[in-house]
């Protein structure tokens, strides 16, 4: 049986990461995975340019049963520490929106650097390999069973990533086996997804599938209300685009969604007080201030005729047209599930989890990082930097 110091399952953004770093700390590290590709999600992240980390990243930009969780690991490992070593490797980068940056050239680049940290740290890799069973010794450290053998490891690092996108690798080995050792499991759920609606109800705005723009978007009330100011898609079954992806990670099942089409504006007044000095048709008026599709789609909803002149149109109704763009509200079906997921909301319960070190509570040698956490971030480089801060948390600890 060939002995290792750490065994990390999950050659992702965090397993990479801290397989490099336990490495160079001068341990033994073993890391294995299942898949035959290296590091897909990190591959097709920020559309193939991988926005690796956020400017601004802290404790706020996250949603967990313990939001205080991930604040130790950001503070200790910081965006700024990870854009030092994406320097020190020669990537150019820019800022996108937000904070967000993006390699200039490709998420190639950023698995690169990954892999070089690894070789840095002596790092040996098994790929593809299976782990069926991950066995805790009485006296202290484990025995897992491998499609390449059996191995014996002090510690283990869990780091398979959450279950959006199962075509590229995404599995339940990490929460299943989290659950088998006792530990308690919030309940996964599809976030950072677009919204879906039923036919008939999607039916009066299928025909804006493609358009977008820039929304508030919220729900919730009171506390808990959240608000997101970003890009809003219309698609043929339903809502996408940044905005719909930040609140759907809010968004509890059958909550609905307030949304705010028109930000800039307030067109309830705006319209009204058009009448005395404009000639237009009301279509043309609204068009003017929206797009013409949208602008079409919410005349009709009004039942108001877009060939009425604006002056003859009654201020009742105008203000209701306006309200009904600046208030639209409506509750959404469901998602587009794990397939489209960026990222898996819930996870391994932190309170089963040591908030310096990320290991178990339950079972010492044992340790959870990145996505299979009940820590989920924004869009916008927050879940690699939460990936990025929990594999340091736990490198330096071992
Ligand atoms: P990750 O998913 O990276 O790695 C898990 C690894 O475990 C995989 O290699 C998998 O094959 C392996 N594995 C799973 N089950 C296994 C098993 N049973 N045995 C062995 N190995 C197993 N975030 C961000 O901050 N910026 C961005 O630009 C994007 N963009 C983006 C686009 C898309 C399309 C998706 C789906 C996701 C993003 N994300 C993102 C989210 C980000 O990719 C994600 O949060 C991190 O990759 C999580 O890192 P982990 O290492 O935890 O999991």
């Amino acid at each position: 049986m060939q002995a290792f110091d750490v065994v990390v399952v999950g050659a992702g953004a965090a397993g990479l990461f801290c397989a490099g770093q336990a490495g160079q700390r001068g341990l033994r590290v073993l890391l294995v995975d299942h898949a035959s590709r290296l590091a897909e999600k990190i591959r097709i992240s920020g559309g193939g340019r991988c926005n690796f980390t956020n400017r601004d990243a802290g404790p706020a930009n996250f949603l967990s049963d313990n939001p205080a969780f991930c604040r130790s690991a950001l503070a200790r490992y910081t965006s700024q520490d990870f854009i030092k070593l994406v320097q020190r490797h020669g990537i150019a980068f820019h800022e996108k929106h937000k904070g967000q940056l993006f390699c200039d050239d490709s998420s190639e680049q950023i698995i690169q650097m990954l892999l070089k940290e690894c070789e840095a740290g002596d790092v040996t890799r098994w790929q593809p390999c299976t782990v069926a069973d991950v066995r805790p010794r009485p006296e202290g450290g484990f025995e897992l069973d491998t499609s390449q053998g059996a191995v014996s490891a002090a510690r283990v690092v869990v780091a398979t990533g959450g279950l959006p996108v199962p075509k590229i690798g995404a599995t339940d080995w990490g929460l299943r086996l989290a659950t088998h050792l006792g530990h308690a499991i919030v309940e996964p759920r599809p976030a950072l997804v677009p919204l879906t609606f039923d036919a008939d109800t999607w039916a009066p705005f299928a025909a804006l599938a493609g358009l977008s723009l820039p929304v508030e978007v919220s729900c919730g009330s009171g506390k808990t209300r959240m608000r997101f100011l970003e890009d809003l898609l219309f698609t043929h079954r339903g809502l996408s685009g940044p905005a719909i992806l930040q609140i759907s990670s809010y968004r509890a099942a059958d909550q609905a969604l307030q949304i705010n089409l028109a930000p800039e504006l307030r067109l309830d007044q705006e319209l009204v007080e058009a009448k005395g000095s404009s000639r237009r048709q009301l279509g043309n008026e609204l068009a003017a201030r929206l797009a013409q599709r949208l602008a079409s789609a919410w005349l009709e909803r009004a039942r108001l005729e877009p060939s009425r002149p604006l002056a003859e149109c009654r201020d009742a109704d105008l203000q209701r047209l306006g309200r009904s763009v600046h208030e639209w509200q409506l509750t959404p079906s469901g998602d587009e599930g794990w397939r489209k997921a960026e990222v898996m909301r819930g996870g391994v319960s932190t309170r089963d989890l040591s908030s310096q070190t990320m290991e178990s509570r339950r079972v010492p040698g044992l340790y959870f990082i990145g996505e299979v956490v009940d820590v989920t971030g924004w869009l916008g480089g927050y879940n690699f930097q939460w990936a990025w801060a929990s594999a340091v948390a736990c490198a330096t600890a071992m």
